[in-house]
């Protein structure tokens, strides 16, 4: 079985349609683990309530599932993780994990990259950012994750017009429903083994 670790910070809708795609048969993979910089994290009592194992980034101890990157870096190595899943997740990545898992961390960024990404640049913030710049068009951006902020290459894009939209919140809106379809099929194509990373660019196959 293929295996995910998807790491979140806060409401967790992402979280929900890669779940709602492998329980409905669409997407044949597992949620093995879902790891929060946050315990309040509303993903972390989704996690809970469908029995999913999860972490705590943190250096609080005396619970189980309190970890440091450290130690979170050799469970996800023990559990055989095939892909760590950024969805949603605010925090930067520690370089020892992505050297660990080259190639097999993406993130979701609720924008067209390389445009409104960077250091700061999450939830509505970006959609904010659109806003002022009166784009006539946004999307969602899967890219892969390197050591700099947004920065990895781009694996799958789609857009959505928002040439008529009133507030930033009308264009988090609609990025939100595209991104709950590109980011369970870009893990599908994963799953597949249709990904293929040539020296410049990233493929996805038919
Ligand atoms: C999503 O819109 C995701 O693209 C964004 O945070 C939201 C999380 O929502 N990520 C970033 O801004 C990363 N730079 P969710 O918790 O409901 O999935």
């Amino acid at each position: 079985m293929y295996k995910l670790a998807v790491f979140v910070s806060g409401r967790g809708s992402n979280l929900k349609a890669i779940h709602n795609q492998i329980v409905n048969g669409s997407l044949n993979a597992e949620i093995s683990v879902v790891v929060s910089n946050s315990q309040n994290a509303k993903a972390i009592d989704f996690a809970k309530e469908q029995n999913i194992t999860f972490y705590i980034i943190s250096k609080e101890k005396g619970e189980e599932f309190f970890v440091t990157y450290e130690e979170l870096t050799d469970k996800l190595v023990l559990k055989n993780i095939n892909l760590i899943v950024l969805a949603g997740f605010l925090k930067k990545i520690p370089s020892e994990l992505i050297v660990k898992f080259r190639h097999r961390i993406i993130n979701i960024h609720p924008a067209l990259l390389p445009s409104f990404g960077g250091k700061g640049m999450y939830g509505i913030n970006v959609h904010q950012a659109v806003f002022n710049s009166s784009a006539k068009v946004s999307g969602a951006t899967i890219h892969f994750v390197d050591e700099i902020y947004d920065n990895g290459k781009i694996i799958a894009q789609q857009s959505v017009d928002i040439s008529d939209v009133a507030s930033p919140e009308e264009i988090s809106e609609r990025v939100l429903k595209i991104e709950h379809e590109l980011l369970p099929n870009t893990i599908k194509k994963f799953v597949e083994n249709k990904i293929k990373i040539t020296e410049n660019r990233i493929f996805i196959d038919s």
